[in-house]
């Protein structure tokens, strides 16, 4: 079997991204001689499953031919080589390039998901239990940062709504927190005191059942790179991107508001919603206008990231400039 490290990916070979653009359809180049079939066959794994005790992953997994998402944009996608090499994984370091380097220091395997809280299926669930029968999607959205960079990404998810509703949340489940591993021996930013650790984040019940709302577990058609948050992460589109937490170990139905790390950090400048909006400046910058990644001129920033005919609904009533 062909095992290509992600540096070892040429640009030329992810032209793939052209496929997206036509049709999005994605066929694997290599198909991979171990398969595993997972939600319905869409999942062409190579080491990634294959080798348990390595945390090598294949990058030659293809997922092939997936339909397409709720509400993904045609804009053109941003490239690879960007979306992989400029990161916010403070675990992995808090410079932009510091996660694709050490990358290695994200054990992905085994890996499991410890369900509690207000729910009637609470328990430990292997990676593979939850993705059984799970079918996944091409969801091609938006991802707007906090710090007013953006991207558009070709996510391989499905819908974190039928998720949770697995796990059966009872009618105290009034919001649902997140938690991202916490490992200080392999992650050797969390033997630092640059954020209390584990990362973790929260949504609101309502919003963690918004068909936009996504779990991710590949991107442009590849398993998840670890510095993008390997092998299962949050998408809220129109929420900044602090709200999409990587590398999700736990889920906890609670009746409050949950903690969420940057909010708890610095509550007057990360708010716990956190819905992309222009209206409403960070205390150190302007939030109207965003850079892409790969481009130089700006662009206007969009109430809820572009989302607002979806997602506005949840919030009616709600004054945003104070719940920010
Ligand atoms: N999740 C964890 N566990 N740790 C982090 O530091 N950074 C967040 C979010 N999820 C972060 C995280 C921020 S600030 C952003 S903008 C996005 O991940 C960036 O995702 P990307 O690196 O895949 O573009």
């Amino acid at each position: 079997m062909l095992i290509k490290k992600p540096d070892e990916i040429k640009s030329s070979e992810l032209t793939d991204e052209s496929v997206y653009k036509s049709r999005r359809r994605f066929l694997s180049a290599i198909a991979a001689a171990t398969g595993l079939s997972i939600g319905g066959g869409y999942l062409l794994s190579g080491n990634a499953v294959g080798k348990p005790e390595s945390n090598a992953k294949s990058d030659d997994a293809r997922f092939a031919d997936l339909p397409d998402g709720p509400y993904s944009t045609d804009e053109e996608v941003s490239e690879y080589s960007d979306v992989t090499t400029y990161n916010n994984f403070y675990e992995l370091g808090t410079s932009k390039e510091a996660p694709a380097r050490n990358a290695h220091q994200l054990i992905t395997q085994p890996w499991s998901v410890t369900v509690s809280g207000e729910c009637d299926k609470p328990g430990v669930y292997n990676l593979e239990d939850i993705l059984d029968k799970q079918p996944l999607e091409d969801r091609i959205y938006r991802l707007r940062c906090v710090e007013t960079w953006s991207a558009v990404i070709p996510w391989v998810g499905f819908s974190l709504a039928d998720t949770l509703k697995r796990f059966q949340p009872n009618s105290k489940a009034k919001y649902v927190q997140f938690v991202t591993i916490h490992d200080p021996e392999n992650l050797k930013t969390q033997n630092t005191r640059v954020l209390d650790w584990p990362y973790r984040e929260g949504l609101r019940i309502d919003e963690a059942m918004h068909p936009l709302a996504t779990l991710a577990v590949g991107m442009y058609g590849r398993i998840l790179p670890n510095q993008n948050g390997a092998p299962l992460r949050l998408v809220v589109p129109w929420k900044y991107g602090f709200k999409s937490i990587k590398s999700i170990v736990a889920i906890h139905f609670t009746n409050e508001e949950p903690e969420a790390t940057w909010n708890m950090l610095q509550p007057s400048e990360y708010g716990f919603y956190a819905n992309v909006n222009p209206a409403v400046s960070h205390p150190r910058w302007s939030q109207s206008k965003e850079r892409r990644l790969g481009e130089w001129l700006k662009r206007e920033t969009l109430p809820f990231n572009g989302y607002a005919e979806q997602v506005a609904g949840l919030y009616s009533g709600m004054d945003l400039k104070k719940f920010f």
